[in-house]
This record gives C-alpha cells, structure tokens and sequence, in this order.
C-alpha cells in the first residue's frame, strides 16, 4: 500500500528505540477508525498522554471487512491513516493485515499500550497479551467516551436523524487553588441552562482545595498536581502534567477560577484564546495579588471585575468583559472583596458563555 501516512513496522521501531534511549515512551494502539468522532479524539490524546508519541496500528481494508462485514471500511485505509496523521495526538499510523495487531506489537515493542472500553488486561486476546508481557509492555485500560460512537453515527445516518445537544456543549477544565465561589457559578450557570458546557476536569495545585472537594461532590473528575519544590511557581514537570491532563480531558476551554500560579508553555501554546481568567480588579489597573486591597488604597471611586484571555504575563493578557462597582466610603478590605465577587459570578459564566460561542462560530476545536 501506497501512502504517504502510513508508516513501516521498521521506521516505528526506530522511533521506539529512539524515545527508549532519551528514557521516553512510545504508546500504541489499534482500532479501526473508520469514521472519526469526538469519542475517538479524546480517546486518542488520553492514550498520547500515557507517554511521549502515539502509533496508531490501523485494521487494513480486508482485515475490517472479515470483522464488520462486507459494507466496511467506509473509507480505504489510507485515508483513515491520513486523517488520524492529522490529529496532534498521533504521530505515526501503521496498517496491519489479520485480525490481531501480533505482529506489529512484537515488531515494535510499544512501552504502553492503550486500549479503550469494557476490556480488561485479562480479557484482552491471548495472542496479544503474550506479544505485550513478552515485549515488556505496560497496559492501560482507557475509558470510551459515553454517547459517541461510529455505530450510533450510521444508525443516525441511516435514520436521517440528527444529533444537536452532546455537539452544542463545551468542554470546560477549571483550574482553581483555593475557595472555589467562581465554580459554583459556573456549575450553577450549566445547571439552569445558561450556560451550555460540561466540565471534563477539574485541577488544582493545592489538594485541599475546596474546588477539589466541589468538584469530587459533583460527581466531576477532580486532580490535585504536584506544583514542583519553588513555592507560588509551577515547575516544568507541573507545566507538562497540566498540559497533558488537559489534552487528555478533551477540554475546549480552560477556565482559570482562581488558580494562584501562573502558567507557561507547553500550556499556553496547546490552547491559544482558549484560557480565561478572571480577575478582581478593572484591569490593566491592579494586576497581582489583593486587587481589592490595591484599589482601596489608591483612593479610586470605582474598581470592579475583568475576565481576560490568558498569555505569558501577570494579568496582561486581552480583556473579555469587565463588570464596575463602586468603591463606598466605609469600604474594607473585606466588605470590597464580596462586592467584587458577587460581581464576578455574574460576569464569568456569562463571559465563557459568549466566548464559546465566538470560538465556535469562528473554528472547529483544538
Ligand atoms: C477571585 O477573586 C478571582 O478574581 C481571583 O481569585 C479569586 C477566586 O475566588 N482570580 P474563588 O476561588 O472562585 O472563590
């Protein structure tokens, strides 16, 4: 076969053995992918974040007919190779022959494999799990996405139906250190409908965090990371965990809901536009720390609330929306701070809200 995305077992091994020598890892795994859909793509960068490249090894045409029958594949596979070479997450396709991947497991000795669903290591094929023990290779189980699957697509395709509600929602990662009054309105604003999103994680650098324990009581998947040993800094290590989490999750938007540390690349460059922060002052007047606190002491009459794209500095990245309040004479510190944050739980939900809907209109998810 002819194409210019599909690799050879040969150049697979070689990149195997080259993450092997920089103490890296390759991931694999197989499937048909015939007609992609959402559930495939995160399914795919869950398994890229299990190491640090993803080969794909793909049926070929004859070995997906003797398994689904003679009106599959839709596609030849050297197009479903070249559409899966277009994803961030994969960065090589094989194509095997037969209905197991044997072969290419033993020829490549993948340091992890990825399979999705209701298997279990015990239950995955004999002849695999002997090529896997016997490369050494370290198994990992990952969750399908509920609701998403090449089967329901063409059920609905031969139904001319349509599916609207799963596709109109976005997915949102919030990243919070501390008290978590932003979540609970944005959870608030998905649970009365104003706000069309899912939440599919929710992070913090803190364990304890009360966003953690928000998050766990919803139901909603909660991570605690370790920041690294410099206080009030993410390390690399932490940069890199968070980026892969975040891939991993599927998330479209990243919502920073009071998240005390700043983030740095491999972040930033994997979600352009796509993370948001809110912060208690108008800016660009107060950046940092007690915003509240900046104000009242400078004597301004007014301060309020900005939400505001993320980039590399303190609180300088563009502005979305900005609610003001004004600053009483009896104010403290204290009494401020409320204000502010009352205000705030009005404008995030609402401000994410419309700028989903501008990424949406303007360009397919990352
Ligand atoms: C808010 O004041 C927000 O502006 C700032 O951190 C605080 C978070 O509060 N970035 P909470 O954790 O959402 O209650």
């Amino acid at each position: 076969m002819d194409s210019a995305s599909i690799a050879s077992l040969t150049e697979v091994r070689a990149l195997r053995d080259r993450l092997d020598a920089a103490g890296k890892k390759l991931v694999f795994t197989n499937g048909v992918f015939d007609l992609l859909h959402a559930g495939h793509v995160r399914y795919l960068a869950q398994a890229r974040a299990l190491g640090d490249a993803l080969v794909v090894a793909l049926n070929s045409d004859d070995s997906v007919r003797a398994l689904k029958g003679p009106t599959r594949p839709l596609n030849p596979a050297a197009d479903r190779a070249e559409v899966l070479r277009g994803l961030r997450s994969v960065d090589a396709v094989v194509v095997f022959d037969g209905e197991r991947c044997t072969e290419a497991i033993a020829a490549i000795r993948p340091h992890v494999y990825a399979k999705g669903g209701d298997y279990t290591p015990d239950s995955l094929n004999r002849e695999e799990k002997a090529a896997l023990d016997a490369a050494g290779s370290a198994i990992h189980i990952l969750e399908l996405v509920p609701g998403r699957s090449t089967t329901d697509t063409l059920r609905r395709m031969s139904a001319g139906t349509s599916v609207s509600a799963p596709t109109a929602k976005i997915r949102l990662a919030v990243l919070g250190s501390g008290h978590g009054s932003n979540f609970e309105a944005i959870l608030a604003a998905i649970t009365d409908g104003s706000l069309a999103a899912e939440i599919a994680l929710v992070l913090s650098d803190n364990p304890n965090a009360r966003i953690l324990q928000l998050a766990r009581e919803a139901g909603l998947p909660a991570v605690a990371i370790d920041p690294g040993p410099v206080p009030n800094r993410l390390d690399d290590a932490a940069q890199k965990e968070i980026c892969d989490r975040l891939r991993a999750s599927g998330a479209e938007l990243v919502i920073l809901a009071g998240f005390m540390k700043r983030l740095r690349d491999p972040v930033l460059a994997a979600f352009p536009d796509r993370i948001l922060n809110i912060h208690p002052s108008l800016l660009p007047a107060f950046p940092g720390r007690e915003a509240w606190s900046q104000a009242l002491a400078s004597g301004v009459t007014e301060t309020g609330c900005t939400v505001h794209l993320v980039d590399a500095g303190l609180d300088t990245g563009r502005p979305l929306a900005q609610s003001g309040i004004p600053i009483h004479p009896h104010d403290t510190p204290e009494s401020l701070r409320a204000r502010i944050n009352a205000a705030e739980r009005a404008l995030y939900p609402k401000t994410i809200a419309q700028h989903a809907a501008a990424l949406r209109a303007r360009a397919p998810s990352p």
